[in-house]
């Protein structure tokens, strides 16, 4: 693809998915634009097997933007990484057409695998800023990854995925019932042990209340008896006198 069609391809894809962008030369300031560009030439090279020329491409790229594209991914056309700090594409990962990622995306692996590490994201995938997608499994077209979320495992079409561990609440437009996989009230086990903390503190406090009241009760009878028998015994000397 000639340069011209490039920065055509690339504008449109901005446009279409970025509203802040006012003026057609803005493209050439997009990180998304820097890496893709450099991506291509450093894909071609690691094709042709000078894996040394398109790794030293790729980081150049990444210094420059803090996007990191492996330059063995395997990538459709109409890409955009919007704001793209962050963002780790891993060398076997295959991305289809009209991909959007946001800043610190990983399409990484798990450290467990070997060969095909990375995932797959067939077109029109989204996957939002912050959202780890690990393993080598496939996200199937049309469907979201929400922001912060950790995903694992495979994603069927037209879904959204949400949660650490990633876990489908929408498909095909339908949210999936809260009942066969709730993600909001799931167990939290530091919340669960301030709550019992805190009972504990409110048990405490009132039987130290309830000990402190005793001892004044305590200490008033005490007082009372030693003013009585102190009482009695300025009687018994003035009788005595
Ligand atoms: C996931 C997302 C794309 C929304 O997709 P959607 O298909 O329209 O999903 P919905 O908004 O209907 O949300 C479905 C459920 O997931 C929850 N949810 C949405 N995003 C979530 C997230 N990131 N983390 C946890 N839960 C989330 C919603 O609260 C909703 O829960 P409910 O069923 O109890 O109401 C969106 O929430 C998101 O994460 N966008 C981030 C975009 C981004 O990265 N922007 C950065 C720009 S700089």
């Amino acid at each position: 693809m000639g340069f011209i069609k490039f920065v055509k391809e690339e504008l449109q894809v901005i446009k279409e998915r970025d509203p802040a962008i006012k003026t057609n030369m803005e493209v050439f300031l997009y990180p998304s634009f820097k890496a893709i560009i450099s991506y291509r030439i450093a894909h071609k090279f690691y094709m042709k097997k000078h894996y040394f020329l398109a790794r030293w491409i790729s980081q150049r790229a990444v210094r420059k933007t803090g996007i990191e594209i492996h330059p063995g991914a395997k990538i459709g056309k109409g890409l955009f990484i919007d704001h793209g700090s962050g963002v780790i594409i891993g060398e076997t990962a295959i991305l289809g057409d009209n991909i959007t990622l946001y800043q610190g995306v990983t399409l990484g692996g798990t450290g467990k695998e070997s060969g095909k590490r990375h995932p797959t994201l067939k077109d029109n995938v989204m996957v939002s800023a912050g959202a780890k997608v690990i393993g080598s499994f496939t996200v199937g077209e049309n469907s979201k990854i929400g922001a912060g979320s950790v995903v694992i495992h495979p994603v069927p079409p037209n879904s959204t995925v949400v949660g650490v561990p990633g876990r489908v609440v929408r498909r095909d437009d339908q949210k999936l019932p809260r009942n066969t996989m709730d993600q909001v009230h799931l167990p939290d086990p530091i919340s669960y042990e301030l709550c019992r903390l805190q009972s504990d503190n409110v048990r405490l406090k009132n039987k130290l209340k309830t000990m402190d009241d005793k001892l004044a009760s305590m200490s008033e009878d005490i007082k009372r008896i030693n003013h009585i028998s102190l009482g009695n015994e300025n009687n018994n000397y003035q009788n005595e006198r």
